[in-house]
């Protein structure tokens, strides 16, 4: 199977992926990479740091010339703000909602700011990298990801096509805004807390294209592919809920499944409300993973907390910091599902070189084929 580990702090020199099991002959795009790092940087809203940092992978082992070799494969994000910003990050009064109070009473740390060096969503550059890369592993299955901001604050956009135009369109705009409506409804959403001093929250949606039916696991309840979508998502910082299709307990069972039916031989369905899962597997349709994110931590105008080293009832200080991280925290939650997806194919249909995995693909499409076209 795939495997991705990082390293590296918000503040340290850089941070490191390592990526093992991929398989020799899969290109590396470094220019498809850097574009999705630059999408996580930007983003209306986002705080002083993003204007500091200009994202690149630089990759140190397991790639010649341009593709992989089967060897680990090793990379680096540079902190640009290591070299510029030498001043010691210190404080004990934690910010609600962060990891300072947790992580300083797990550690025993008396300084609340050293648990957020790794939980930071700095941290989350080496996520989107190693995602990034693996869209070229998901090529191999002609397997796409279209991902788009559906609210800010108040303002939410009801519906919209999850198709490539529309995700044409939020990738020309700063807030992957499905529409021009929704692009100034979350902008004055961002205004609003900006004038505020305050931050704010709102959701997200990916959708995986072209996903064949059957793949994921219900053996154990670790396989199943909806479950390990949902900890993936779930993990990226700041992230509270993860729905896969349309959860909707006002419905009937006769109302919310997406009933089947046949035209020229193929099985097709009118809904989609399950979102592309069931049982823990594929059925063939979009799989369609929604989350929403919390307003983050760190507020100008501050909030109450307790001084951890006599606690006195404090404030908690401003520390630069972003006001709304929808639009970079959807790029990462995308990014952390083309990992999932890939290492859950990997296990399905291995392969030690690019052709062995496509020569594997192939053949279970054949002889799976009946099952949904005849
Ligand atoms: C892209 C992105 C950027 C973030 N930037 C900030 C930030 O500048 N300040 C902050 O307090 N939280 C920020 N967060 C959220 C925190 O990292 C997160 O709330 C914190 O690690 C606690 O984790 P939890 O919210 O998942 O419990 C950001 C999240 C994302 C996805």
């Amino acid at each position: 199977m795939i495997k991705y580990v990082s390293a590296g702090d918000s503040h340290g020199e850089m941070l490191i992926g390592i990526m093992e099991n991929l398989p020799a002959g899969l290109t590396v795009n470094e220019e498809e990479i850097n574009f999705y790092l630059s999408l996580r940087q930007r983003g209306y809203g986002r705080g002083t740091r993003m204007r500091i940092e200009n994202d690149k992978i630089h990759i140190v082992s397991g790639v010649s010339n341009g593709k992989t070799t089967g060897a680990p494969l090793g990379f680096l994000v540079k902190n640009r703000d290591f070299e510029i910003n030498k001043t010691k990050r210190e404080f004990t009064v934690p910010r609600p909602g962060h990891s300072d109070y947790a992580g300083s009473v797990k550690y025993a740390f008396e300084n609340a700011a050293i648990p957020s060096e790794r939980t930071s969503a700095r941290i989350t550059a080496t996520d989107v990298a190693a995602g990034a890369l693996l869209l070229e592993y998901l090529k191999l299955f002609g397997i796409k990801i279209f991902f788009f901001v559906k609210s800010v604050g108040k303002f939410s956009v009801r519906s919209f096509p999850f198709d490539k135009k529309t995700f044409e369109y939020a990738l020309s705009n700063d807030l992957l805004a499905p529409s021009e409506d929704a692009y100034s409804g979350f902008k004055r959403e961002i205004d609003e807390a900006i004038k505020r001093r305050d931050s704010i929250g709102g959701e997200g949606i990916a959708v995986l294209k072209n996903v064949p039916p059957g793949i994921g696991g219900y053996g154990n309840f670790t396989d199943k592919l909806d479950g390990i979508i949902a900890q993936f998502v779930m993990s990226v910082p700041s992230v509270k809920y993860v729905e896969i299709g349309n959860f909707d307990s006002s419905k009937f069972g006769s109302e919310f499944h997406d009933e089947m039916f046949v035209k020229d031989g193929k099985i097709f369905r009118k809904t989609n409300n399950a979102g592309g899962i069931e049982g823990g597997l594929s059925n063939g349709e979009d799989i369609i993973v929604k989350f929403g994110f919390k307003p983050i931590p760190t507020v100008l105008r501050g909030v109450r907390s307790v001084d951890i080293k006599d606690f006195s009832s404090r404030k908690t200080v401003y520390v630069r910091s972003d006001t709304c991280v929808v639009p970079a925290g959807t790029v990462v939650s995308a990014m952390k599902i083309s990992i999932a997806l890939s290492q859950v194919l990997s296990e399905q249909f291995g392969g030690d070189t690019v052709s062995d995995v496509s020569d594997n693909f192939r053949r279970y499409l054949l002889r799976r084929k009946k099952f949904w076209q005849r």
